[in-house]
């Protein structure tokens, strides 16, 4: 273990002595863990890191002025479309998507590591329960709808076949996302097939450029932001076992989105036979201060633009025909291809070398800032809960690699089918737990009604069928089918068709079977 000596010679070179300023006050164990948390910060990283804070946080707030001049809207032809497209298109690609799974060469990677602050819950978000009737969580609905796609998948071409899933975790989510999985039997997934790794943590910093304490023996760190990724990947090898387990391609997607399709074969498939290395999925954004990220062009390049870092007048333009200029809304459901990872993992490692980097991966060099309230010990020592932002973290996004990419596509979807993250508390004008349960029961009863569905309520009266629900109203029934049952709306005729049930409904695995067993109505 790293001597004290040694630890106050390293944050001399970075700066950042204070952070042993209650030194002599800690017991042996917390002086302990501080010096072990402190021999892990490279000082030279951890100088720069600090300097890169706090010249960040002199510059003026709000999104860059000279960037509206630079932004233009992805060229058509970067563009496909689920609803615009024509259907034989359509099942190309889902086919294709399809024997890419059959063949194994389809992985899932779950972004986990955030800490769902603005949900108010202290335990990882993919824990949460909306409320639905089943009482499921994200990560259930999200296992199961991996089980379901592989089944798909096997049956359509004869095979047995996995999707891995590889779950990045950080210091605040590692731990009881893995207890979680172990205690419900990683949903039944073998868990072999179930990979979880951690992302790295960066200080938080002040105004100042000091490293913050957020008490006398623990520096404040937070996770280093959704683009941690690539260095997670590196870390721990991941892209070496998706090699070993012959997997090409990968679906990137965040936690939060019930209505997420995991290994969408309609969107592998696009990709695959665009050829694209790097994909993003987005749906028409309405609202110019939603706060979703823009796939767009900066300087002819592809890339997604944050919500935080585009100016609400450039959010606010039209295009000829009244639509927002900027609609592609993007859904944090990425595409890539293994070898592209595999060149953003290499150029990591070359820019670890000592020296400055090549000049190329600037833009992988520079951080997005975030103003937050971070929790501190003050110059006594005593407890301070600020009420105001008094910290900076610095942040990567996952899609700060996409100017890399020879051939980004995107790939538009329907909102009502894939999108409704569950991002605030219920209370919240939107994407809050009643949102996303209106959002997917909503779904769930129109695809009943489209296979034939009709519903009674709880003292058999029969309710209106209502396939085309107006966006934000509870639909007429409750209706909860099990994504064991569809992945998407597939095959639900052979349960639902001229049925007539009571609400609520859970169409799960045991339900189906005891309709298709039941005489013909
Ligand atoms: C994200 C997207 C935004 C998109 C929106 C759609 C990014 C940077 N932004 O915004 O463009 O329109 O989703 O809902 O992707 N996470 C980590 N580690 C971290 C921080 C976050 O794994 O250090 C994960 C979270 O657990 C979550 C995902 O990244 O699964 C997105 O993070 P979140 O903070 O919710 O992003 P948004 O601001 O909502």
């Amino acid at each position: 273990m790293a001597s004290e000596r040694d630890v106050r010679a390293r944050l001399r070179l970075a700066g950042q002595e204070h952070l042993l300023r209650f030194w002599d006050e800690l017991a042996p164990g917390p002086r302990a863990a501080l010096l072990a948390q402190l021999a892990e910060l490279d000082p030279v990283a951890l100088r720069e890191h600090c300097q890169r804070a706090a010249a960040a946080c002199a510059r003026p707030p709000g999104p860059c002025p000279e960037l509206a001049a630079r932004l233009r809207p992805l060229p058509p032809e970067r563009v496909g479309s689920m609803s615009h497209g024509d259907p034989e298109a359509r099942q190309r690609w889902e086919e294709e998507g399809l024997r890419q799974i059959a063949l194994n060469k389809v992985a899932v990677l779950l972004l986990a590591g955030g800490q769902g602050t603005r949900l108010g819950v202290d335990y990882p978000k993919g824990m949460y329960r909306v409320g639905l009737p089943s009482q499921k969580t994200l990560y259930q609905l999200q296992a199961e709808r991996i089980r379901r796609v592989q089944q798909l998948a096997g049956e359509r071409h004869g095979v047995c076949c996995t999707v891995p899933w590889y779950v990045m975790t950080s210091e605040f989510t590692l731990g009881p996302t893995a207890t979680f999985f172990r205690e419900h039997d990683f949903f039944q997934l073998d868990p072999s097939n179930v990979v979880l790794f951690e992302q790295r943590m960066l200080p938080a910093v002040s105004f100042e450029g000091q490293a913050i304490l957020e008490r006398k023996d623990k520096v404040a760190l937070a996770p280093d932001g959704n683009g941690g990724l690539y260095r997670a990947l590196a870390d721990h090898q991941v892209l070496e076992d998706m090699q070993h387990r012959g997997v090409d391609f990968v679906h990137v997607y965040c936690v939060d989105n019930i209505l997420v399709r995991l290994a969408d074969p309609v969107f592998l498939g696009f990709c695959v036979l665009q050829g694209a290395d790097c994909g993003a999925k987005v749906v028409e954004k309405t609202d110019p201060q939603e706060p979703v990220g823009v796939v767009c062009q900066v300087d002819g390049v592809p890339q997604v633009v944050e919500y935080s870092e585009i100016s609400p007048e450039t959010a606010s333009l039209r295009a000829s025909d009244g639509s927002l200029l900027y609609n592609a809304g993007n859904i944090c459901n990425h595409f890539f291809t293994r070898g592209f990872l595999q060149t953003v993992a290499k150029w990591l490692t070359l820019m670890a070398w000592p020296g400055p980097p090549p000049r190329e991966f600037e833009p992988l060099l520079q951080p997005h800032v975030a103003v937050k309230k971070v929790p501190h010990v003050d110059e006594q020592g005593a407890l301070v809960k600020p009420l105001k932002p008094n910290g900076i973290k610095m942040e990567k996004f996952v899609f700060d690699v996409f100017p890399f990419a020879s051939n980004l596509v995107a790939f538009q979807v329907q909102r009502e089918e894939e999108f409704s993250p569950l991002k605030n508390a219920d209370g919240a004008a939107s994407d809050s737990p009643s949102s996303a349960r209106r959002a997917l029961l909503a779904q769930h009863y129109r695809w009943a009604v489209r296979a034939g569905a009709r519903f009674l309520d709880a003292q058999g009266t029969p309710l209106p069928a209502q396939p085309c629900l107006p966006p934000n109203e509870d639909p007429p029934a409750i209706c909860e089918i099990s994504p064991l049952v569809s992945y998407a709306g597939e095959g639900l005729d052979v349960y639902l068709r001229g049925r007539t049930l009571r609400s609520p409904l859970i169409l799960d695995e045991t339900r189906a079977r005891e309709l298709l067993l039941a005489q013909d109505p």
